[in-house]
Order: C-alpha cells, then sequence, then structure tokens
C-alpha cells in the first residue's frame, strides 16, 4: 500500500480529494460490537429481531458503500448538505464509510423479504460530548404490503392482533402528528392504505419501546413530524432521558420512486432507523457513548445475553479541563474537523469539546475561538 492508497479487508481504494477517513475511524471498522453476544449493543439487537421476530436479519454487510447506495439510491440530491466531507468519511470521491443503515434498504428490498432488519455500525464527523461518538450502531427495518386498501388491512390488523401487548402503563407515548401538506402523503398512495401502513409503522415501534422499556421507571415518548429525502410522510420518535428529549429513530413511509428501483411497483413499505446506542444508554445505564469501546473487562463483565442490567461504574476519576484557542486560518472553519483533530490526538479521553469564546479583533478583524477540552478516562 502507497501513501495514496487505503487498505481495507484486503481492497484497495486509491485516495483523491475527497479522502478524509482517519487511522483512529478505520481502526473501528472490524469491531462488531453489534455481534459480540455479551455487549449491550448487540444484547439490545437481539432484544429487538427477537420482538419483530417474522423479519429476516441482516447483520454484517460491510460498512463500506458506494456514494451511490448512501445518497443517491435514497434520492439525496447531489448537493444536498448531508453529503459534505465535514459530516461523513470518505474513501474516496465514491467510496464511503456508511452513514446510515438505510444505505441497504434497496439491497434488503430486492432480496425479496418483505420484512428485514439490517443492523450495522455507521460512520459519521460529529460533534463531542457524552452522546456523540464518530461510529454508532443502527438498525433498519423495512416492511412493504400489496398496494390494496383491503388486503393491506388484513395484514397490517394480524399482525397487530397477533402482537398484542397489555399496554405497558409506565410507557406514556405522546403522538399529534397529523397528514398534512408540510409533511404529505405521496401522490401514488391513497388515504385508506396510506393509513393503514402508517399505523402499522405506528404500532410496530410503540410495541417495540413498550417491550424493551417494560421494566423501567416512567418513561415518555414522542412523535414528531420530520422530513426525510427518501420516505413521506416522516417523522422521529424521541425518549426523555434526564430531562432532555433524546432522538432515537427517523421512519416513514418509503417513496414510491425506492419502492419502483427494487422492482416493487405495486407494494407500499414504511422504513425506520433505529440508534441502538441511545437506547441502550438509557436502559443500561450507561453515562457516556465511549464506555461501548472500553476494551477494559470491568464494563464487558457486567452483562449477559438476553438480559438488561444497570451498568456499575468503575471509574471514579475527576475530569481535567484544558483550554485551548487559536486565530482562525482564512479559509472556512468546520468545527467537525476540529473535533476530528482532537479525537485523533487524544483519543477516547476527550469527553467534551465546548466552544466558550468567539473573538474578532475589532482591528485587523481576525477571528480567534477558544474551546475548553474535558478530558476523562472511563477505565484507568
Ligand atoms: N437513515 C435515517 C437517519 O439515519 C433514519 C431513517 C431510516 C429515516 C428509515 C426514515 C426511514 O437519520
Amino acid at each position: 500500500v502507497t501513501d495514496s492508497e487505503i487498505k481495507i479487508d484486503g481492497k484497495i481504494y486509491k485516495k483523491d480529494q475527497w479522502t478524509n477517513v482517519s487511522p483512529t475511524t478505520l481502526s473501528r471498522v472490524n469491531r462488531k460490537l453489534h455481534l459480540h453476544p455479551q455487549h449491550p449493543i448487540s444484547i439490545i439487537r437481539q432484544l429487538i429481531e427477537s420482538h419483530f421476530h417474522d423479519f429476516k436479519t441482516f447483520h454484517d454487510i460491510s460498512p463500506i458503500v458506494t456514494t451511490q447506495q448512501n445518497f443517491d439510491d435514497l434520492l439525496i440530491a447531489k448537493d444536498h448538505v448531508t453529503r459534505n466531507r465535514s459530516d461523513n468519511y470518505y474513501l474516496n470521491e465514491s467510496t464511503m464509510l456508511r452513514a446510515h443503515t438505510s444505505a441497504h434498504q434497496l439491497q434488503g428490498m430486492r432480496s425479496g423479504a418483505s420484512k428485514f432488519l439490517i443492523s450495522g455500525d455507521v460512520f459519521r464527523r460529529d460533534e463531542i460530548d457524552a452522546s456523540h461518538y464518530p461510529v454508532f450502531h443502527q438498525m433498519e427495518g423495512v416492511v412493504y404490503f400489496d398496494h390494496d386498501p383491503v388486503k393491506t388491512a388484513e395484514q397490517v390488523n394480524a399482525d397487530i392482533q397477533m402482537g398484542r401487548l397489555k399496554e405497558a402503563e409506565n410507557v406514556k407515548v405522546v403522538d399529534d402528528t397529523i397528514i398534512k401538506p408540510e409533511n404529505p402523503m405521496q401522490d401514488r398512495h391513497t388515504p385508506e392504505t396510506l393509513e393503514a401502513v402508517a399505523s402499522h409503522l405506528k404500532y410496530s415501534i410503540n410495541s417495540m419501546v413498550r417491550k424493551l422499556f417494560a421494566d423501567e421507571p416512567d418513561l415518555e415518548v414522542r412523535w414528531i413530524d420530520a422530513y426525510f429525502p427518501f420516505t413521506s410522510p416522516s417523522w422521529e420518535v424521541e425518549i426523555k432521558y434526564k430531562g432532555e428529549w433524546l432522538e432515537v429513530l427517523g421512519c416513514g413511509v418509503v417513496r414510491q420512486e425506492l419502492m419502483d428501483q427494487a422492482g416493487l411497483h405495486d407494494k407500499i413499505g414504511h422504513a425506520f432507523g433505529l440508534g441502538l446506542e441511545r437506547l441502550a444508554m438509557v436502559l443500561f445505564g450507561i453515562p457516556d457513548i465511549r464506555l461501548f469501546w472500553s476494551q477494559d473487562e470491568r464494563f464487558i463483565q457486567q452483562f449477559t445475553p438476553g438480559q438488561i442490567q444497570k451498568f456499575q461504574p468503575f471509574s471514579k476519576f475527576p475530569p481535567c479541563i484544558k483550554d485551548i484557542s487559536f486565530w482562525l486560518p482564512n479559509k472556512s472553519w468546520e468545527e467537525n474537523d476540529f473535533c476530528e483533530l482532537v479525537r485523533d490526538v487524544a483519543g477516547d479521553l476527550v469527553e467534551n469539546v465546548e466552544l466558550i469564546d468567539d473573538f474578532t479583533h475589532p482591528k485587523s478583524d481576525k477571528r480567534s475561538l477558544c474551546y475548553r477540552i474535558l478530558y476523562r478516562s472511563m477505565d484507568r
């Protein structure tokens, strides 16, 4: 391998002006936390898979995808901001580490299964705090039905009847979303079928959340309107944790253009993408996302396959705070690039990076920023 190439799993990728993956990030590509039976991410994955017991499951699709899979297939416009270099890890102009498991929706739909789940690691350049990490795990679910109001309603009702759970009193779900012009149904759908498919989606998610959180103290869950280029209408689900609303999933009714690409012209489907770390943090009481990557035995030994147990912290170390300030160069400034540099230098010792001062010199017009970096080890 030369300086102008990257080698992963025996394959060589030519670097170009888009390349921005760091060695630290590449080193995480093969950890596959979601496949270690004792790991909380894997425990959650399995609990979700057993809830959706009649779904076909995929959990070992390579995270190296084409930009076609990650964006174009999902109708994400060529100039859409989510393609920015400062938000993604590119191997080169046409190859990247997937930013979401939606990159495999089409593949799943072409597999012939009308209900399936895809779990895997996803990669995003992001800010640094206790709930953001450049690698996390998602689970994608897709279900589709015949586009026929009578048949669809039958299939939907059969599923709802079969899985009917006693309402878990501790989970309060608020959903006041309605179909409206800003979050519209698609022209090719009829209101009856859309209604049936949307209720299947909402039922599937709410019953899963109720099951996962059955033994938790009171939990508030809410549905809000959202936008994704590949679904319409679209929603997000948030869970209240420590007084803050955490986004745990995005979902919606699959855009018919995507169904067409998979050869499913006469079907109508819904899709959802769940963030596993957020759910695991709430369920296992894990205070910091870095812990999932800890190689310390005191982390992994606490967990048992198939069980949700509260995490017992083993590091009582105080944080160490350092401020750093610098003049900005004359070119554009991306905070995510700074965070990536911090991660490369300090690794998992950084817990938080926060902008605390932004100063522009009145005469020279030069701008300076001051960041507060909080260091704390999770295990030593
Ligand atoms: N892929 C979206 C995300 O990562 C979530 C999503 C999945 C939305 C499926 C709609 C349908 O934010």
